[in-house]
């Protein structure tokens, strides 16, 4: 997490820097700073605690001048927030340095360096980065030499702005195992942790790989390779418009990306369908074969993504038959695990660099997976790169830090791969007359979930009956279990209510305790097989006097009564059901929370890409 911009040029950096800044602010929003070499050889640096914004009044009242400079927006892991741990770092007045990731060891480092007379003046794990870049200078290397021999010291995870005194004539970028991509002008070069930081000044752009270290001039950009090879990394124009990441007329991205989602499904399913259901290339030219092949899936994600994975988990065993192993990254790259034969190791992911699940997918293609798949939202990641197949999300950029678009973006993708294996494993649900059905299905999808976003008065008007809740239970049997999840989470993350999901047959194994008239009770009721389930569970409720707060099927016949609210879900099937059902979830917490005013794109202690551990 953190964000970086980067820039040389022939004009002023600073406003580059500030709107890159604003771009990425999603990445860490606790303090910011930049640094610009001004017109007489000295560096001039600014940091401020909280957001990008106050940096910004900062700047106004005390402008940087220069056209050579590095910004940072942070998000905390060592030290606390303050404007002493903000970034950019320096030693002794000569050069300055910003970093997205963490250094592991950084305290051996430290030790070593107090000892040799270095002065620190933060907490972080970066300082010590700089004042090992200080000492190669002085020991008379070149700035990205220099920079060379440093990272070789560093165990742990970084991407690097660099500018020194000595040589204004340079930027020295390096990354491993942090997102840095340089963005390329006509004489001058940028650096940003993603491509919409850099969108106002350009379209071009050069993905730097693991262990590159790259030196940007006005007129030239030099990149050496993890072994000190010189390299080229090919040249890339990105087609997303520069004010895709704008808010428009929404109050907030989050709200914007709630009532993207219609387009943002119709985008990921553009081109990958026929009449006869998914498209044999939708997956890349050899996945059939592949996919024929596959005995089982592990799908391996953090978050809301995990949560898309629990979904898929549902559909895969039910429709194609193959056992589906779904597991939070974070665990999965720390245990002993059973590859099974002949399986399909899939990550699913927004950003497509969360570490967790990039550990998780490297530690796969080790350990004898068959093919490693990649479902995500950012053509350009880590992921992507690094996968053998890949089905892009089009969800477009997602800035609000709580998923929204990117989830049900995956859960179609999440279709798509269920339908092609089942076809390819001849179940019932793929054949022929099933797979025209379920094309129509999909394709209606966009006006479904139109239809369901017509709730957002009635849901904004209950929002008014949680906002003085501290707690809230979810509940779901089935695939309306992990909704139930990802509704619990959508509210705790903005609206700071404890939130919780159970599958609702797991009530009276202790959560049932916690049944009183102040705990409101969220309940997902798609019309299936296992709603006369769900109900006596919801008896089970009522019985202590819960409030219940039902998302029912137009069909269902639930009767509103005291201590039971219903909400109808326009009807639709039982496959598509999880993305009917999420919106009205995303859109209950979306208005506790503004009713409650927190920040909704920004919750605290959170930040949109994870890139650390
Ligand atoms: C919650 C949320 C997070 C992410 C998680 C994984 O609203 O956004 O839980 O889903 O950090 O991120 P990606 O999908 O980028 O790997």
């Amino acid at each position: 997490m953190c964000g970086i911009v980067g820039a040389i040029a022939h004009r002023p950096v600073s406003p580059i820097l500030l709107e890159g800044l604003r771009r990425l602010e999603y990445r860490g929003y606790d303090s910011a700073g930049l640094a610009v070499l001004d017109p007489d050889g000295k560096i001039g640096r600014l940091r401020t605690l909280g957001k990008v914004a106050q940096l910004s009044t900062a700047h106004d009242e005390r402008p940087l001048a220069g056209t050579l400079g590095i910004a940072h927006t942070r998000w905390a892991t060592h030290g606390e927030p303050s404007t002493q741990n903000a970034h950019p770092h320096m030693a002794r007045q000569r050069c300055a340095l910003v970093h997205n990731g963490i250094i592991e060891n950084h305290e051996p480092l430290r030790r070593e360096q107090m000892a040799a007379g270095h002065v620190f003046s933060s907490q972080t794990d970066t300082e010590v980065v700089v004042h090992a870049i200080h000492d190669a200078l002085a020991a008379g290397h070149e700035l990205a030499e220099a920079v060379r021999h440093t990272i070789a010291r560093l165990d742990g995870a970084y991407a690097l702005g660099v500018i020194d005194t000595h040589y204004p004539d340079r930027l020295v970028a390096a990354r491993q195992g942090s997102p840095l991509v340089i963005g390329v002008g006509f004489q001058e070069y940028f650096i940003a942790s993603d491509v919409f930081a850099l969108l106002p000044v350009t379209n071009r752009f050069i993905f730097l790989e693991e262990g590159d270290v790259a030196e940007l001039r006005r007129d030239r950009l030099s990149i050496w390779n993890a072994q000190g090879e010189r390299v080229e990394r090919p040249l890339r124009e990105s087609s997303v418009a520069a004010d895709s990441a704008e808010r428009g007329q929404y109050r907030h991205f989050m709200q914007k990306e709630i009532f993207e989602q219609p387009r943002a499904v119709a985008d990921t399913l553009e081109g990958r369908l026929s009449n006869e259901g998914v498209l044999p290339e939708a997956f890349g030219v050899d996945a059939e074969r592949i996919f024929a092949a596959a005995q089982a899936v592990t799908i391996v994600a953090c978050g809301t993504s995990f949560h898309a994975g629990l979904v898929a988990r549902y559909w895969i065993e039910a429709l194609v038959g193959l056992p589906c192993n779904v597991e939070v990254a974070s665990e999965y790259r720390y245990r002993q695990h059973v590859v099974p034969k002949d399986s399909l190791f899939v990550t699913l992911s927004q950003s497509g660099e969360t570490a967790d699940t990039l550990a998780a997918l490297r530690i796969a293609k080790e350990s004898g997976y068959a093919t490693t798949l990649a479902i995500c939202n950012v053509p350009e990641s880590s992921l992507v790169r690094e996968s053998d197949l890949v089905l892009l999300t089009r969800a477009g950029p997602e800035i609000g830090v709580a998923s929204t678009k990117a989830f049900t973006t995956q859960l179609v993708a999440l279709l798509l791969l269920t339908l092609t294996l089942a076809r390819l494993h001849r179940t019932s649900i793929g054949d022929q007359a099933d797979a025209a059905r379920q094309t129509a299905l999909l394709r209606s999808l966009p006006a479904q979930l139109e239809r369901v976003l017509a709730l957002d008065d009635e849901v904004a008007a209950l929002a008014e009956q949680f906002v003085e809740k501290h707690h809230c239970l979810f509940l779901g049997r089935g695939e309306a279990y992990p909704i139930a999840m990802e509704g619990a989470l959508k509210l705790k993350e903005i609206s700071y209510i404890h939130a919780e999901a159970y599958p609702a047959g797991e009530l009276k194994h202790g959560p049932l305790a916690l049944i009183d008239e102040d705990m409101p009770v969220v309940v997902v009721a798609p019309n299936n097989a296992l709603l006369e389930k769900l109900k006596s569970n919801l008896e089970e409720v009522r019985a202590r006097g819960g409030q219940l707060y039902v998302f029912a099927d137009d069909q269902v016949p639930f009767q509103a009564d005291p201590g039971v609210t219903i909400i109808r879900v326009p009807e639709t099937d039982d496959l598509i059901d999880p993305l009917v059902f999420t919106i009205p979830l995303q859109l209950l917490a979306y208005h506790v929370a503004v009713l409650k005013g927190t920040d909704v794109d920004q919750p605290r202690n959170l930040a949109k890409s994870v890139t650390v551990e």
